[in-house]
């Protein structure tokens, strides 16, 4: 494996957890590198469902080192909580190192996420992105002004209450006389997080040095993307309507300090169709009942805010695309299961756009609002392939459907997700 990296390749939600935790199973460390607990990756294990919103999925093999990397934003009594209810369910987390230097969300990014919502909300709704109201935006602004907090500041508590009082006196100014809300008390939010800075404090370590010796001794070094490629905040559909972090391949190296001629394989999770939670465009959305019924036989329900996602058909533009801008070594279809019963599938292949045709993602993101997909249309397998343990037989509508893909982007699909269940992954030859 040497070093391999899991990248969503749409708009998050493509099953990313489920092949991560597939993967973590030759994997001695996983490493989460970007976002906070926005994300929500669940993994079925046997009977039992598990949702981990910060912490990497490789925490459900206890034995291996799983991270928490210095790009990512934590929430600290959230992620507190998180690790105690894995120990509840007999889940130790004690190899989890959290990066000394990974943010931390605060109380007022919280409350700005939901004011500025609001704020974007007053009229038509149209500036609303739609965000999971995690502090995501907030926090990771903070850190490109420097003006953030560090999980190491909890370790040094005179210098983190006076900063403290500094900073909120901007904030509170922000709270109280653009959101109209109340001011936070400096010495309660102070006491509150360095409570919690002890509890964390024998998890928290230098991550980026626990990785270049990993690399050294050629442990196998498993990187988990959170959202997908559509989100990141440079290269993701369109600005706005985008995540504050980098969800694309190179984020990993950012996020983990793992330089980019140290990663070996970069796989690709493409759900067989195509989900998006929030505004922004989506040209193959089916705002239909079929989109609803697919909505439903997908449970495309957001894992961290339980919103529905719009789902759409698969989008071969966009995943040229993903597949340029993560140099895709690989490509895991996922929720193939979902399809099962449609006696029709749809991909786009191309747009029409101002009454011409265009293969590729157009440089101007702004005519995506005009793109109308131009569709093939294939025989449905109509077929149960969730029992599905081998690739030698697949029914021929199914593999015709795999060949379109992987020619399409000129990717081999290795893996197919084929139902929720972590046995329930199919290895292509
Ligand atoms: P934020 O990351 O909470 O700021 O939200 C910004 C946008 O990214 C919104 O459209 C969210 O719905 C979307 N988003 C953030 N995290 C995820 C995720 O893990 N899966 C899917 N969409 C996400």
């Amino acid at each position: 494996m040497p070093t391999t990296a899991v990248v969503g390749t749409q708009w998050g939600d493509e099953g990313k957890g489920k092949v991560v935790d597939f993967l973590a199973r030759d994997a001695d460390i996983v490493i989460r590198s970007q976002g906070g607990n926005n994300a929500g990756h669940t993994v079925a294990v046997d009977e039992e469902v598990f949702k981990l919103y910060h912490l990497p999925c490789g925490v459900l093999h206890t034995e291996k080192t799983s991270i928490i990397g210095s790009g990512m934003a934590v929430q600290p009594f959230r992620l507190l909580d998180e690790i105690a209810g894995l120990n509840g369910r007999g889940i130790s987390c004690e190899n989890l190192i959290i990066s000394h230097h990974a943010h931390l969300i605060m109380p007022y990014h919280l409350m700005f996420d939901e004011l500025e919502e609001q704020r974007r909300c007053n009229g038509d709704c149209r500036g609303m992105i739609g965000t999971t109201k995690r502090g995501i935006g907030p926090v990771f602004a903070d850190k490109m002004t420097r003006s953030g907090f560090r999980v190491c500041d909890l370790a040094e508590p005179v210098e983190f209450k006076e900063r403290l009082q500094y900073i909120l006196k901007e904030k509170n100014l922000i709270l109280t006389e653009l959101y109209k809300s109340e001011p936070l008390d400096p010495v309660k939010v102070a006491d509150v997080y360095l409570d919690v800075g002890q509890k964390l404090r024998p998890f928290v370590g230098d991550t980026v040095a626990v990785v270049m010796k990993g690399l050294e001794e050629n442990k196998n070094i498993l990187l988990e993307g959170a959202q997908g490629t559509l989100l990141d905040i440079d290269y993701g559909i369109q600005y706005p309507f985008l995540t504050s972090s980098h969800p694309v391949s190179g984020g990993f190296c950012l996020g983990t300090g793992i330089a980019p001629n140290r990663i070996d394989n970069i796989y690709g999770v493409v759900k067989a169709y195509i989900s998006r939670v929030g505004e922004g465009p989506f040209p193959t959305e089916l705002k239909d009942e079929f989109g609803a019924a697919l909505r439903d036989r997908g449970n495309e329900y957001g894992t961290a805010t339980g919103r529905p996602r719009r789902v759409g058909w698969l989008d071969l533009v966009l995943l040229k695309y993903a597949v340029v801008i993560n140099g895709l070594t690989n490509i895991v279809l996922t929720k193939v299961d979902v399809l099962d019963e449609l006696p029709e599938i749809q991909v786009a292949a191309a747009y029409e756009i101002d009454g011409e045709r265009i293969d590729t993602l157009p440089g101007d993101p702004c005519l995506l609002a005009r793109a109308n997909p131009i569709y093939e249309t294939l025989p449905g397998w109509l077929i149960d392939t969730s029992g599905l343990e081998t690739g030698d037989a697949l029914p021929e509508p199914l593999a015709n459907f795999l060949d379109l893909i992987s020619e399409a982007v000129d990717v081999p699909i290795t893996l197919l997700g084929v139902g929720t269940r972590r046995r329930q992954m199919v290895e292509l030859g």
